[in-house]
């Protein structure tokens, strides 16, 4: 063959390759909704960006005619390039090709990318979109999962590891985005579960459906299996852009900084009245969080899920930041089994990339009742403030009002080596609210008094003294629990200026093979 010859033969193959299981399939899968292994990474990566690798491998299988049946890169699409100018490594499940169903050889190529991210030290982003294990394959599919299963392992708190659900994703399917930092799902076409709506019937009679057994707003809103629900894949793509923004490439590297061109001087005249002057009335947290982040940007994690605690990135002058906030306008802030769960995984992906933490307080304690003891909120509570009292990034704690006792102690107070711990004037720190206090402190005496009036009169006494007491800052800042007492408008300022001061923070834990957190 000629060599003029063998540069068409190259580039034959190319086409070949790049149309992926054919043309109708292609249409198939556009007449769904969706888009294609191919074009979902054009859309992700920045434009010209993208090196394909392994374009030409070949599944090895012989089993039921497959040997009959090539397609040039088999199932999955990978390689490398970049967004907004920095590396990452991408697969994408071709679903035009045997469904995107996992071959040996697939397997083979997605841990190629994943060990090269490793050895880089860059992000890992997969969109799935996939039959599962390829069935033709047996066991040698299963062991291909497996291999990605220890990859995803052993990169989790080295790169960032991002997994989009563009299509099916079940059985043992979900455990490698299971094992990622982020899971994202888009409203249609996607789902997840461990046995599907068929399955499920035979085994348990129960009949539900696709979407309520594993669609995006079950996991995003339910089972928190999923962070983000988006609308479709090009808006998930965009998230996962913005995403990438706040994250470093590798646990040894900070976030890019962005040059800020907010004031970080700016004063926030409206959070000086943002508390409601009755304790029991709710506020909306996030018009905290908007106010003092860079040009009001925070990009929410979770936010359908344990929506009492807040969880999500933003920017202080420039820096990446991790902020968890309780949220008193939903179950007045509580902290409940799913959002310790919550709170506690973000605190250590933020702990393990280098992502300084703000903690802003508002919590009247928690949760109480049977429902929340049986599920464990014991271990739960516990897990988040293992998250905290281990994580040695700059840690900013503000206690904008409630803050009353084992929730106190959770929420990053100063004895979890938080660095800094302001509080507004309207914060409360004590042991546990006054009415419970007193219930408690004066049992005896209320149990004497027999006229309500009279004893009406005598709880509002006692009550108003206990407030006098712990109902503000100033008990706790004079133990130096808290470091000072903020100006509400000014805390964008001050949160700022603490961070600036923690930037050559280090802190290191005992030694040892690894921690034992109450899972
Ligand atoms: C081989 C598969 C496949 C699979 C789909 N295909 N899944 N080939 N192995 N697992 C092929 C189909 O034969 C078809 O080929 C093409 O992909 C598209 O599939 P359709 O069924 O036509 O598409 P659709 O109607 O959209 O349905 C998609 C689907 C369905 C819901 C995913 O294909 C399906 O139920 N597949 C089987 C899913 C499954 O049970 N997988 C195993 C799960 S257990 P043609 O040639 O017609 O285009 C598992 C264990 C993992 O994964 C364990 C890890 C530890």
């Amino acid at each position: 063959m000629e060599n003029v010859q063998k540069v068409a033969e190259l580039i034959e193959k190319r086409v070949i390759a790049k149309k992926g299981g054919g043309e109708k399939r292609i249409d198939s899968q556009h007449a769904k909704g969706k888009y294609t292994a191919r074009e979902r990474i054009q859309m992700l990566l920045d434009e010209g960006s993208f090196e394909e690798l392994d374009m030409f491998v070949t599944h090895r299988c012989t089993n039921f005619g497959l040997e009959k049946e090539k397609y040039l890169g088999d199932g999955v699409v990978t390689g490398h390039g970049t967004i907004n100018g920095r590396v990452v490594f991408v697969f994408a499940q071709d679903f035009t090709v045997f469904g995107g169903s996992l071959s040996e050889t697939m397997a083979q190529k997605i841990c190629k990318v994943m060990d090269m991210a490793m050895k880089m030290g860059a992000p890992v982003i997969g969109i799935n979109d996939s039959g599962g294990a390829r069935i033709q394959e047996g066991s040698n599919s299963l062991a291909g999962y497996a291999e990605i299963f220890e990859r995803n392992i052993l990169a989790s708190g080295v790169i960032p590891q991002i997994s989009a659900i563009f299509g099916p994703c079940a059985g043992g399917a979900v455990y490698s985005p299971a094992l990622t930092d982020f899971i994202l799902m888009t409203e249609q076409n996607s789902y997840m579960f461990v046995t599907g709506p068929k399955v499920v019937k035979s085994v348990t009679h129960e009949d539900i459906s696709t979407e309520d057994l594993g669609g995006a707003k079950m996991h995003s809103s339910k089972s928190g299996v999923a962070q983000f629900s988006v609308e479709d894949e090009q808006a998930g793509i965009s998230l996962i852009r913005d995403l990438i923004s706040y994250l470093p490439q590798n646990n040894m590297e900070e976030a890019p900084v962005i040059e800020c061109h907010d004031p970080i001087d700016r004063m926030e005249d409206s959070l000086n009245e943002i508390v409601p002057d009755n304790p029991n009335k709710p506020y909306d947290m996030k018009q905290i969080i908007n106010g003092i982040v860079d040009n009001g940007e925070f990009l929410e994690v979770h936010a359908n899920y344990a929506r009492n605690i807040i969880v999500g990135f933003a920017r202080f002058n420039g820096v990446s930041t991790g902020i968890i906030a309780n949220q008193p306008s939903i179950l007045a802030g509580v902290l409940d089994c799913d959002a310790s769960r919550k709170a506690a995984r973000f605190v250590r992906f933020c702990d393990a990339f280098n992502i300084p933490i703000l903690t802003l307080v508002d919590v009247p304690g928690f949760l109480p009742g049977s429902g929340q003891e049986y599920a464990g909120i014991i271990v739960h509570g516990a897990k988040l403030m293992f998250a905290y009292g281990e994580a040695t990034v700059p840690k900013v704690t503000v206690t904008i009002r409630k803050s009353y006792g084992g929730s106190h102690i959770v929420m990053s107070c100063k004895q979890l080596r938080g660095d800094f711990n302001y509080a507004w004037p309207t914060a409360e720190i004590a042991v546990m609210g006054a009415s419970g206090a007193i219930e408690v402190l004066e049992g005896r005496a209320l149990k004497g008094i027999e006229d309500p009036e009279e004893k009406a009169k005598f709880i509002e006494e006692k009550e108003a003294e206990y407030k006098k007491k712990f109902a503000n800052p100033y008990q706790a800042a004079s133990m130096g629990y808290i470091d000072d007492v903020i100006e509400p408008r000014n805390t964008r300022f001050r949160v700022i200026r603490a961070f600036q001061a923690l930037q050559t923070k280090r802190v290191t834990n005992p030694l040892k093979k690894h921690s034992n957190i109450p899972l």
